[in-house]
């Protein structure tokens, strides 16, 4: 063959290479979600361009210029509710003071409960009260004695109701005593556990470990050891933990480069399965089904009404189930991330759920019976953590507190129980239940003129909004004044334990019905007519950029401030 051919064949050869790579590239493109958090990259550097700025006095009332006498009323609501604060949790406000300087995580989670611009405002008005002294059922009391409803769920591990998990707590306890604190070896409890958890994820092998995130880590680095390949794909706006791999936007400082973040419920994003051969694993938290593409909802982001939630549990069946087809051809490993869900939807979780398989699924929080743990559970060939022909090329994944005998007597007690006719009892007719409370709730609020609505998955809801305002993150501090008891994402996440009784149930409803119209006497979704969520959004960015000292057409003014750090969300 002349030189001169050979050239020609090499030159095609580069050509139908680099086509093939801008290919893989633009389809890539096409799968990533429109929005920000579709865009870690992007998301990460517009997050170091937001600018500190605040309202002072005169504008946190009018922040969407509202009359004068629209902000007298919202002035004098915010110093009544203020003042109730202070009166009721005087105690517990003074015990989160005294160890906040200590305690990073409480600075933080205190600072990110509303919007930035009115934040230091809020905080001065409203101490956080994150001390309590006691739960019993769906309750907790504070120092102060207030007893109040906790929609908190505890993260979601409260999903029996906070005396369930002491039982288990204290009858595991018993069972594990004589060994006490002993680590390495194991106590005979544990094979109880293993046995049930195989029983109900369908899967060969199970490995625990001390966090819903450890979990989720050893899942993916088993899914890269097996396969030899590099990348995982987690959905838009799903949360799998705070390890860097899968917070690869906001939250975490450096790039995540092995990580694709994909459009959830797309064929765009079964096509980059398809044709890509560097994908070792896909993430599922079937949480995200409640709002697919969005980060979760805390009201530090309510700078508008655009909060959005749906929950079509056919439709989200229908798309795992083709996950799982792509991902049975591909050889992709298919890891459902249960730490929330498992055990809330189903008593064999939400693989029973949207009847789909996974291949390997993790587990954690009301798993522990009320103590902290993650386990992995895991077809025999993706657990095996050795390689029989290389001795050498072993997975490794421990970790000191793995199997504490504790936690294995809770978890013990905790899946004995669930395997109870009283506790399967507990299930028949969940959905049903869950949706029925929504809806009358929904109802209620409609009847009433308010805007607000819920949405649920089972009993995990959201908050929705239905008329543009900027003041929606005001609603959390009228729910906790009622007796409602919210995690520091407010009404982002309603967190519910599933057997809650009808009584303590209408309770709830009663109280946010009467926080909303409280709310709405005051004036805060006052709105000028024609408002939209995206000319609120427009205007905020023009308020972002004038603090930058960029000069633009129009807007209110917005008062720099010498502090310029910022903001940032849980992604
Ligand atoms: C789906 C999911 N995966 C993983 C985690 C991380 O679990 P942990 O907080 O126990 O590390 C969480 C925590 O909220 C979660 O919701």
């Amino acid at each position: 063959m002349s030189p001169t051919i050979l050239l020609y064949l090499a030159g095609a050869l580069v050509a139908v290479i680099l086509i093939r790579k801008a290919q893989l590239r633009i389809e890539l493109s096409l799968a990533k979600h429109r929005s920000l958090a579709g865009h870690a990259r992007w998301s990460r550097r517009f997050a170091a361009l937001v600018p500190f700025y605040e309202y002072d006095e005169s504008e946190i009332f009018r922040a969407d210029d509202a009359p004068e006498d629209v902000a007298a009323t919202r002035r004098a609501g915010f110093m009544r509710l203020a003042s109730i604060y202070a009166q009721r949790f005087p105690r517990s406000a003074r015990a989160t003071a005294e160890v906040e300087s200590g305690i990073s995580d409480l600075q933080f989670t205190s600072r990110y409960r509303v919007p930035f611009q009115f934040s230091s405002y809020v905080r001065r008005h409203f101490k956080p009260a994150t001390f309590l002294q006691s739960s019993s059922g769906a309750t907790v009391t504070d120092l102060d004695g207030n007893v109040l409803y906790d929609l908190t769920g505890s993260y979601g591990v409260n999903v029996f109701g906070y005396d369930f998990y002491k039982g288990c707590i204290e009858r595991g306890s018993a069972l594990v005593r004589d060994l006490g604190p002993v680590l390495g070896a194991y106590h005979p409890v544990i094979a109880y556990n293993v046995t049930r958890l195989k029983e109900i994820s369908g899967l060969d092998e199970v490995s625990f470990h001390m966090s819903g995130t450890e979990a989720v880590m050893q899942a993916v680095r088993l899914a890269r050891y097996h396969t030899r390949r590099s990348h995982i794909v987690r959905f838009c706006g799903a949360y799998h933990g705070w390890w860097g791999d899968v917070q690869p936007g906001v939250g975490n400082p450096i790039t995540a480069r092995e990580t694709y973040t994909l459009k959830d419920m797309d064929e765009a994003s079964l096509r980059v399965l398809r044709k890509r051969r560097d994908i070792a694993c896909v993430l599922v938290n079937p949480l995200q089904a409640l709002h697919p593409n969005a980060n979760a909802p805390g009201d530090s982001a309510l700078i508008d009404s655009g909060r959005s939630a749906h929950f079509d549990r056919a439709k989200y069946a229908e798309w795992l189930a083709k996950l799982r087809e792509v991902c049975t051809e591909r050889k992709i490993v298919l890891i459902f991330d249960e730490v929330f869900l498992g055990f809330r939807l189903a008593q064999g979780g939400a693989q029973e759920y949207f009847g789909v398989c996974a291949d390997l699924v993790t587990y954690g929080k009301t798993l522990g019976g009320g103590l902290p743990v993650g386990a992995l559970c895991g077809r025999k060939d993706l657990m095996k953590r050795f390689r029989e022909d290389r001795p050498a090329d072993v997975c490794f994944a421990r970790g000191t507190f793995n199997s504490h005998p504790y936690v294995m007597g809770a978890m013990h007690e905790f899946l004995r129980t669930l395997d109870s006719a009283e506790l399967r009892a507990k299930y028949v007719g969940l959905e049903a239940l869950w949706n029925g409370r929504a809806q009358r709730l929904n109802e209620r609020l409609r009847a009433a003129n308010l805007p607000v609505q819920v949405a649920n998955l089972s009993s995990v809801w959201t908050i929705t909004y239905s008329q543009p305002s900027r003041y929606n993150w005001m609603f959390q501090y009228y729910l906790r004044a009622a007796g409602l008891a919210l995690s520091w994402v407010g009404s982002g996440r309603f967190i519910f334990p599933i057997d809650l009784p009808d009584a303590d149930f209408t309770a709830v409803a009663d109280r946010v019905l009467s926080a909303a119209e409280a709310m709405h006497r005051d004036g805060w979704w006052w709105a000028a007519p024609g408002l939209t969520n995206k000319a609120i959004k427009r205007r905020v960015l023009k308020e972002m950029a004038r603090a930058r000292g960029l000069s633009l057409p129009s807007g209110r003014s917005a008062r720099p401030s010498a502090g310029t750090a910022a903001p940032s969300s849980r992604a």
